[in-house]
């Protein structure tokens, strides 16, 4: 069964190699075929449907049915790298303190701890579901989700047990913060040795990926040795690493997640020209989250200066309850191009194939022949609309 999309008035392939692409600077890395067309069919090896063929709508080829998607523009899907949709409880008190000149220091996570861990497994499935329905009829396709508010063997297991029915890249961060009730003279190191051990070996079988939330500057996050721990216990373990790091101070995040090879050296706000340098001669990618910054009154991190030095970018969504409640990848773009110094363009590749390195994963992120069939439909004739009509809900997931 092969399905022909047509009436594409700007299809952006995110593929540098395409032949017709736009060749001027705005479009510069996007490959946008006007009036294109687009095949999908089969399945791939877990059965999920594949693009057979892209191109210019009058050289498409015949397929099982068609349909004319009138005008708009096709986007690869949104792949948010980075999000904590697993947890119960609200924080919106806390939101509203920082507006007014509250820092943001990482002690409010224990309150939805609190409330994640007091919530049925029904309940927390539901909110989940709810999290991950608003990101595609937003344009995401492919999701990250951490564990991180359970904090418990038990707690963790089943948030990435959760987290695994929605999506492959789940990932471990029992190492997030010391939870509130293991704050105790001395039980800082007890908590490092059950994160390390019992919990990550129950964990392990559920996730892809390890990650820290490595951040001297805040009371209940861990330091650049407790942190390298965490990621080389996780690697024993069979995962792969992503670091949140540089998120309210310069520190050690960086250059560890270097060091170690992570995929992924996630925040990156506050950097100095070392931490430019290592991330410029290394695989590892610079994600930054721009709702952060929003939500926390904090600076924007300069994606230019990331640029210019040569270091891969991805933006991502960190959708979470503390420090960005919003699931909106439009709006991380619209927010990299006006606040941290990124092209229209730059931001769109940051937020599709961009997102797909972070996550190293070449089936997704890109409308190319072979990779799997994650389009977003933009209703406007062109993708540089999703910057322009910022807060306007013009983009979605395309449902096959
Ligand atoms: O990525 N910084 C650590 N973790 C989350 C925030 C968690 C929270 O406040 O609930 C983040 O910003
Ligand atoms: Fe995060």
């Amino acid at each position: 069964m092969s399905m022909l999309f047509t009436g594409i008035a700007e299809l952006v392939t995110c593929d540098e190699t395409v032949e017709g692409a736009v060749t001027d600077p705005l479009h510069a890395g996007l490959g946008v075929i006007r009036d294109a067309a687009v095949v999908i069919g089969g399945g791939g090896e877990d059965s999920a449907p594949v693009i057979e063929w892209v191109g210019p709508a009058d050289k498409a080829p015949a397929a099982d049915w068609s349909v004319s998607l009138e005008g708009r523009a096709v986007i690869p899907g949104f792949v948010d790298s980075h999000s904590h949709l697993v947890f119960a409880g609200d924080r919106s008190a806390e939101f509203a303190a920082r507006m007014s000149g509250t820092p943001y220091d990482g002690g409010g996570i224990a309150v939805s701890v609190e409330a994640t861990r007091a919530a049925k497994d029904f309940e927390l499935r539901g909110l989940i579901q709810q999290r991950v329905t608003e990101m595609r009829s937003q344009g995401t396709t492919t999701v990250e989700i951490k564990s991180g508010y359970g904090l418990t063997v038990e707690d963790e297991v089943r948030a990435l047990r959760l987290a695994r029915e929605v999506t492959t890249e789940t990932t471990f961060l029992g190492a997030h913060v010391v939870p509130p009730d293991r704050r105790a003279e001395g039980e800082r190191a007890a908590y490092l040795d059950l994160v390390c051990g019992e919990m990550l070996q129950a964990c392990a079988p559920h996730a892809r990926w390890v990650d820290v939330f490595c951040e001297p500057a805040s009371p209940y996050a861990f330091d650049g040795d407790e942190s390298r721990r965490v990621l080389e216990a996780g690697r024993a373990a069979g995962l792969e690493l992503r670091v949140h790091g540089n998120q309210l101070s310069e520190g050690p995040g960086v250059q560890l997640a270097v060091e170690l090879g992570a995929a992924s050296v996630d925040h990156c706000t506050f950097l100095t020209d070392a931490d430019v340098d290592a991330l410029a001669g290394s695989d590892t990618v610079a994600t930054l989250l721009p709702g952060v910054e929003f939500s926390t009154r904090q600076p924007y991190p300069d994606a230019r200066r990331l640029i210019e030095a040569g270091v891969s970018v991805a933006i991502a969504s960190d959708c979470n309850p503390g420090t960005c409640y919003s699931s909106s990848m439009p709006l991380m773009v619209a927010l990299a191009v006006r606040e941290m110094g990124m092209t229209p363009a730059e931001a769109l590749r940051a937020a599709t194939v961009g997102g797909a390195k972070a996550l190293r994963r070449d089936d997704i992120g890109r409308v190319q022949v072979g990779q799997r069939a994650d389009l977003a439909v933009v209703d406007a004739p062109s993708w540089l609309h999703i910057p322009y009509r910022v807060g306007v809900p013009i983009v979605r997931a395309l449902e096959i």
